[in-house]
């Protein structure tokens, strides 16, 4: 028998994160959401992988976009992490937010740390998420700036 949810969550809250905001663009719309589920997975080719919740309406975007950026968020940026969590309510949420586009049309935050932009090159379901592998075809970082963390259910800054 798999753990009790609780005591999953109960230890997972030690793991320290980034966070990122990542943004993708359909016909109808652009959007993004946190995500600090993201890793680097393998060098060449340079791959990526996010794992967005079945139920979001991000997950349906990203499935037809089959592309997206990901905006590691500077320290500076947790506001823009709750905005992009929906905890601010039922706003535009890129609304606002200096962007630029990248070439599948993704919002690359202006502001931001630093960027990926991917293509999706495979999916696997995985439980009551969806894991995104992502090609890395563009990069860059904005400026030198500290990272925003995630840890024990709290933002938090290196010292
Ligand atoms: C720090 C932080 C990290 C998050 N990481 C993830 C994640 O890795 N995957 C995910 O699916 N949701 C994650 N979320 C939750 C989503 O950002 C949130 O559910 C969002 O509202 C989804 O947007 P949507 O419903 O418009 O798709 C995170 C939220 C926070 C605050």
């Amino acid at each position: 028998m798999p753990i009790p949810v609780d005591q999953f969550k109960h230890v997972m809250r030690h793991w320290a994160s980034g966070v990122t905001v990542v943004t993708m663009q359909t016909d109808a719309r652009k959007h993004g959401l946190t995500v600090s589920s993201f890793l680097s997975v393998s060098l060449e080719p340079p791959l990526v992988l996010i794992s967005i919740g079945e139920e979001l309406t991000s997950e349906a975007l990203l499935k037809e976009s089959a592309a997206f950026v990901v905006n590691f968020l500077r320290d500076d940026q947790s506001e823009l992490s709750d905005r992009f969590a929906g905890r601010l309510g039922a706003v535009d949420r890129l609304e606002g937010v200096p962007t630029q586009p990248s070439t599948s049309g993704a919002p690359i935050l202006q502001d931001c740390l630093a960027w990926l932009e991917c293509r999706v090159v495979q999916t696997q379901a995985a439980g009551d998420h969806v894991l995104y592998v992502g090609e890395v075809m563009a990069a860059g970082v904005n400026r030198p700036a500290k990272p925003l963390l995630y840890w024990n259910a709290d933002y938090r800054k290196l010292e």
